[in-house]
């Protein structure tokens, strides 16, 4: 069904897509800001109390068709990691190689062990060196690995929460120059969606916060002014992740997890995952084609988080004395010095 309504800025949009519950509704005229609902101090405070759950010492690494048959770097809460793929599972080690150093990042893998470039030592789970080995799970669409040390070490596998069974999905990684908790708040400010990404969201309001989850009417823009309503929610399952699932509307079921891994202090990895869900007949059809859809999930959770990055960057380098982040001539400049495009 489709129905008419108005934007953030009282612009006429059309709405299609499934009846959603009777909710507080838009004041249609309404172009006020949402700056006197996105109270700073309760966004802190949720931030807080995410900040307190347990990881277990789980960190998301990359996408986990990202890894393959290829050693490949990472760095993670400043420790330097090499995964790759041995007989198709998971491997993570540190990317020192135990006899000399050398960065078996560099190397190459043969028989599913990885072989150091200096002197061809070889590390896998076979290779009798598990110690240099690190755990890793691989929830088939995100790879993770344990950074827990000593005492510390427990045998919880990572936070995970309800996706759909079979979605379409789309995972991006991008650095940004702040730290996890600057990207969490960012996603705990739901306030600004619309007018931050005007481009991608007409109109937001948030229906509620219960406790640990807020909730969301959103209308997302398919094509110019046509729009699909829906409402969602976001909490946070451990400290550096937070998920948005559609609850009510199109895709019900659908979600998205922003994981936050550190790298360094002041640089952090954003790994989104989207995974897309639907009823509807075609869906099916389009799982097979997701080899095509994908590149334009990721084009989309990629424009967000440029803009979402400058954000999270902002706010990082309000909190650092004498640090160079500044908007110049309409365009965001952080730390690194990379032009980001702000809201137009
Ligand atoms: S440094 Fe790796 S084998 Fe010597
Ligand atoms: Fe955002």
């Amino acid at each position: 069904m489709l129905t008419s309504g108005l934007d953030r800025d009282g612009r006429g949009i059309l709405l299609f897509g499934k009846d959603l519950p009777r909710a507080e509704t838009f004041d249609e005229s309404d172009q006020r800001g949402t700056y006197k609902q996105a109270n700073p101090a309760a966004i802190q405070k949720a931030l807080d109390q995410a900040l307190k759950l347990p990881a277990f010492g789980w960190y998301v690494l990359d996408a986990s068709r990202r890894i393959g048959d290829k050693p490949k770097g990472y760095i993670v809460d400043s420790r330097e990691l090499v995964a790759w793929r041995c007989d198709g599972a998971l491997a993570v080690a540190r990317n020192a190689c135990p006899h000399m150093g050398a960065p078996l990042s560099a190397g190459r893998v043969c028989d599913g062990e990885v072989v150091c470039p200096w002197h061809g030592l070889r590390l896998g789970k076979t290779s009798g060196r598990e110690k240099s080995m690190l755990r890793s799970y691989d929830d088939g669409i995100l790879s993770w690995v344990c950074l827990q040390e000593g005492d510390e070490k427990t045998e919880h596998d990572p936070v995970l929460t309800p996706r759909p069974d079979l979605p379409i999905d789309g995972v991006i990684r991008m650095i940004a120059r702040c730290e996890p908790s600057d990207v969490i708040a960012n996603r705990l400010d739901p306030w600004h969606g619309s007018w931050f990404h005007y481009h991608t969201f007409a109109r937001l309001k948030v229906l509620g916060e219960t406790g640990d989850a807020i909730r969301v009417r959103v209308a997302f823009r398919v094509f110019k002014r046509l729009c699909v309503e829906v409402d969602c929610s976001f909490h946070c399952p451990d400290p550096r992740t937070i998920v948005m699932t559609i609850v009510d509307g199109e895709g019900v079921g659908s979600v998205v997890e922003t994981h936050a891994t550190p790298i360094v202090p002041g640089f952090t990895a954003i790994i989104e995952a989207t995974l897309a869900d639907s009823e509807r007949i075609g869906f099916k059809v389009a799982k097979r084609l997701t080899p095509l859809i994908r590149p334009f999930i990721e084009r989309n959770a990629r424009r967000l988080w440029v803009e979402d990055a400058a954000y999270a960057e902002r706010k990082y380098a309000l909190r650092q004395e004498g640090q160079k982040a500044f908007v110049e001539d309409g365009d965001w400049y952080a730390i690194v010095g990379t032009p980001r495009r702000g809201n137009r």
